[in-house]
């Protein structure tokens, strides 16, 4: 009887060490990667770091280049931490769940490539914004679709695909009706959705949109353009002071010429 406790005790010990010790999770090119650096924080208290929450599946702006996150916002964001004399740490989720992070104070703010709009204005207060974006349309090549007034015409019925949660989503679920609009966790699952036919189109953001038509082959852009957009750094609802500093960051940042710099880095 000992034996066999003993034996469940050292099985039961192996699986509480790696339970603690999987911090991985799959990064743009499908491969496992260790995400150490950007696990949820329990201590956001902590005076030395504020924490950001974003969806690192949306290239150029934030997006794994081995373990790390890179891209426009991560760049911005650790400019900004820096002028705020703190240490950045990132927080990679699901991008529908950031808004409930900040509102929830898990997290410091949002960067995500993240649209200002009336609805989140709701829930969230939002910086003064930092670049524009412009949601795009991808099809295949060959694709009957050529314009967007392609999707609204009489009778037809294109799938769309979104990123979950995202504007593109909202936006196309009220111009097409639910029934036509199909929601993958990030843009990379919708075009794989697009190549293997189950949608007619994406719906996502200009320069994401680029970045997954440069990667996979047989995909284009359409050249009319669905909706412009502003980006901005979501905080909770009254966090004044946070907002404050961050549009004073900003303001900064922008007058210095780094954010040009950073976003000229990424986008030629
Ligand atoms: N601009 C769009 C929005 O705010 C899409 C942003 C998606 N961002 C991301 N990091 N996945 O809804």
């Amino acid at each position: 009887m000992k034996k066999i406790l003993a034996v469940l005790l050292a099985v039961f010990m192996v699986f509480a060490v790696c339970a603690c010790t999987d911090n991985t999770v799959e990064n743009n090119n499908g491969e496992v990667v260790d995400n150490d650096v950007q696990n949820t924080p329990d201590d956001t208290a902590d005076d030395d770091k504020i924490v950001m929450a974003t969806n690192a599946y949306f290239q150029p702006y934030e997006y794994y280049e081995g373990d790390k996150i890179v891209g426009i916002d991560a760049e911005i964001a650790a400019a900004i931490a820096e002028k705020l004399g703190k240490t950045l740490e990132i927080s990679d989720m699901q991008f529908d769940s950031i808004i409930t992070a900040v509102q929830e104070g898990s997290v410091d703010f949002g960067m995500a490539g993240m649209t200002v709009n009336e609805e989140r204005l709701e829930s969230v207060d939002f910086t003064i914004s930092y670049a524009n974006g412009v949601q795009a349309i991808i099809v295949k090549e060959g694709s009957p679709i050529e314009t967007v007034d392609d999707l609204y015409e009489e009778g037809v019925s294109y799938n769309v695909g979104v990123q979950l949660g995202t504007t593109g989503d909202t936006y196309s679920t009220d111009d097409f009706g639910d029934e036509r609009v199909r929601r993958y966790s990030n843009g990379n699952e919708a075009v794989l959705a697009l190549l293997g036919d189950s949608i007619d189109c994406v719906i996502i953001d200009n320069e994401p949109a680029k970045a997954l038509v440069a990667a996979n082959e047989g995909l284009k852009i359409l050249e009319t353009a669905y909706a412009d957009e502003d980006y901005a750094i979501c905080v909770a609802k009254g966090n004044t002071e946070l907002l404050d500093q961050l549009n004073a960051a900003i303001v900064e940042l922008t007058a210095d010429g780094t954010i040009d710099t950073i976003i000229g880095k990424y986008i030629q």
